[in-house]
């Protein structure tokens, strides 16, 4: 029989050995392979089809290949263009099609499906540009159908898809082929969803400027195609993988015809993979190795399921969710009940940084020292307010010694018209100041002409991204100071990754590690809290994340390391499931009132912010709502009745990744 050995919800949980040894995959209906990071996964990716590339070449034919766009494939163009360059590896006879291409589109466009395969593989490699295929963006709209039927032929005249590249959208589409398209359609133009409008204002700023329409390949091309590789990365796209793996086929969820393809692959991750039936409710799927976290995930599940609190769980509710296994190992629910329950009812604490002179053994924090130095990592300006806000005036509250470091600086998403508002008033004040005119004035004109000229995707003059990013700037130390930190304890760090000016962010470099090492350094904290939000649909706080991480884990040779402990937060993107949770921290409707106020200060994130992502709340609306949910399920679970919580987990970064 399994161990089944309970701990309590201090620092030790984070030992916790995620393995599960007995794992059955009898929901899925196609083959799933879940992968540690999406990075190796998509370098054997890339081997597999440089072996096939490889293989028709010594027979010297060709080899077709389906691709996709978006941000699913593009390590393993990465890795495809690392092999051309470092491994010798000729793409002579390969021939390529795209899934599709926005209608209407031009080539040259940024935004061009034409300029992303470029940009990530074609430019970089010795494919002959006769062999490409991607759907005109420009045609005429009497010749669409025509062209359509032309796609067809050249592909079936190609001797058809070798292996096709696939990403899901989050309506389970694939191609663009949305909710609605039948297994039998072929390349054809197509509406877009609104969802994937929604997502892709990403990259168009503007819902205005994202296109309404697409050409797409249809199911039934697809599905022709000889091999097939579905890929998906990230907790964003858990649901709806969940539903094309498991789920019905059926038109509503097009990826889901994708069961019907005999030689088809699913690669993700485990965020990807989270809402799978194997690893949310293992139970159900065959014998559990159970350990404490996993016995607090199906009692917090059986306890939502069934809407009823943890201690008035039975041993009959037990038994008819396929939970018998732990009423055989425990005899009664009531034990497993309590234990839970208290495992809960100990994450609960109104003293983050700790409880000086308490007894700290059922307390998320330790009491000593009682005053702590405490560095808050926030990946943009306003992330540290959103999204642990309450806790931050808390702790500053309560005597720690709290510094505030803004990791990037956030300057692409400021509208041009508040850039300008600010040029504006800088040229005016100068004149009141009687500063001679000609020192701003001819800047403001550049600046001025420059937006006026500004095309959408085009990239700010450096004068204008560093109005944006001191907008932001201003904006956090308000928000900072409002919160009691200390001018002195406020860092904008900037960190370089961030700087492109696009919402194609750099690799973490040297530069951004050491700029955060540095910092731990000089302030030696007992506390460090970070984003560990990684659904943001920019990246920009994964690698955020990794930034700090990876410092931490340079910095182990300190001797004030073995003191500081890693918190994690999550932002507006995001939640912790509730079994997850290590720190709650409950919040007076007075505290969510001043933590509204801080978020107020980011001003040029109000109303209608450049990258509102696919949530149409303002930030405020969804940390409120997030906050008020989490008090909701705790007492749902029988705990006591809280206005909001914030919510952390404890990450112990000397053992490896987050799972
Ligand atoms: C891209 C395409 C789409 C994407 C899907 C996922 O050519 O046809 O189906 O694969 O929208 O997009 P990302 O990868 O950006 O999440």
């Amino acid at each position: 029989m399994p161990t089944t050995q309970f701990r309590t919800s201090n620092g030790s949980l984070n030992q916790v050995d995620h393995d599960l040894r007995y794992t059955y995959k009898s929901f899925e209906k196609m083959p799933v392979r879940i992968w540690g990071s999406s990075d190796e996964c998509s370098d054997n990716i890339a081997r597999s089809i440089a072996l096939a590339i490889r293989q028709k070449q010594q027979d010297n034919q060709s080899i077709v290949l389906g691709l996709a766009t978006g941000s699913t494939p593009t390590k393993v163009y990465d890795a495809l263009v690392r092999m051309h360059n470092e491994e010798g590896l000729s793409f002579h006879n390969v021939v390529t099609f795209n899934l599709d291409e926005y209608y209407t589109m031009r080539p040259e466009s940024v935004h061009s499906y034409v300029h992303f395969m470029n940009e990530y593989l074609f430019n970089h490699i010795d494919i002959p540009k006769e062999n490409i295929h991607i759907p005109d963006g420009t045609i005429d709209m009497d010749d669409i159908s025509n062209f359509c039927s032309n796609y067809e032929k050249a592909i079936k005249v190609a001797g058809g898809i070798d292996i096709q590249i696939l990403g899901i959208g989050r309506t389970g589409h694939i191609g663009f082929n949305e909710p609605g398209s039948w297994e039998t359609s072929e390349t054809r133009l197509v509406k877009l969803d609104n969802i994937t409008r929604q997502d892709a204002l990403a990259d168009f700023n503007l819902s205005e400027n994202v296109p309404v329409h697409a050409i797409t390949m249809g199911i039934k091309t697809i599905l022709k195609a000889k091999k097939i590789f579905l890929l998906a990365w990230g907790g964003h796209k858990a649901s709806i993988l969940k539903q094309a793996v498991e789920g019905p086929i059926t038109s509503a969820i097009p990826a889901s015809f994708l069961q019907m393809h005999s030689n088809i692959q699913v690669h993700s991750d485990a965020a990807g993979t989270a809402e799978l039936t194997r690893k949310k409710t293992p139970w159900l799927v065959g014998m559990t190795n159970w350990n404490s976290d996993l016995i607090c995930k199906a009692v917090v599940w059986l306890s939502q399921k069934l809407n009823k609190p943890i201690l008035k769980l039975t041993g009959e509710d037990y038994n008819e969710n396929g939970l018998s296994e732990l009423i055989l190992e425990y005899d009664s629910a009531y034990e497993i009940n309590l234990q839970i329950f208290n495992r809960l009812q100990h994450t609960i604490t109104g003293w983050p940084g700790g409880k000086p002179d308490a007894d700290d053994s059922n307390r998320p924090e330790r009491a000593e020292p009682g005053k702590k130095r405490v560095v808050i990592f926030s990946p943009h300006p306003d992330d540290d307010v959103i999204s642990m806000g309450g806790t931050l005036l808390r702790l500053v509250d309560q005597g720690h010694d709290v510094h505030v470091a803004y990791q990037t600086s956030g300057n692409i998403a400021v509208h041009d018209h508040d850039a300008l508002r600010f040029a504006e008033f800088t040229k005016d004040f100068l004149a009141q100041l009687n500063v001679p005119d000609d020192v701003f004035a001819k800047e403001y004109e550049r600046i001025h002409n420059f937006l006026k000229k500004k095309k959408v995707g085009d990239t700010d003059m450096s004068e204008i991204a560093s109005i944006k990013g001191l907008i932001r700037k201003g904006e956090a130390s308000s928000a900072a100071r409002f919160c009691g930190v200390p001018d002195e304890n406020i860092y904008f760090l900037n960190m370089p990754f961030y700087e492109t000016g696009s919402v194609r962010k750099q690799e973490i470099s040297e530069d951004d590690i050491q700029i955060i090492k540095n910092l731990l350094t000089e302030v030696k904290p007992h506390q460090v809290y970070a984003a560990g939000d990684l659904a943001d649909p920019h990246d920009t706080h994964r690698k955020c994340l990794n930034a700090v991480m990876q410092s931490l884990s340079e910095l182990t040779e300190e001797d004030w390391i073995g003191d500081c402990w890693l918190w994690l937060y999550r932002g507006a993107w995001h939640e912790w499931r509730i079994d997850e949770i290590q720190m709650a921290v409950p919040l007076s409707p007075t505290e969510l009132m001043k933590k509204r106020q801080a978020i107020f200060m980011h001003q040029s994130q109000k109303d209608k912010p450049p990258f509102p992502g696919s949530d149409e709340r303002e930030f405020w609306q969804r940390a409120e709502e997030r906050n008020r949910l989490m008090a909701k399920h705790y007492n749902e679970l029988g705990l006591a009745e809280y206005e909001a919580i914030e919510a952390f987990r404890r990450y112990d970064f000397q053992s490896g990744p987050i799972d």
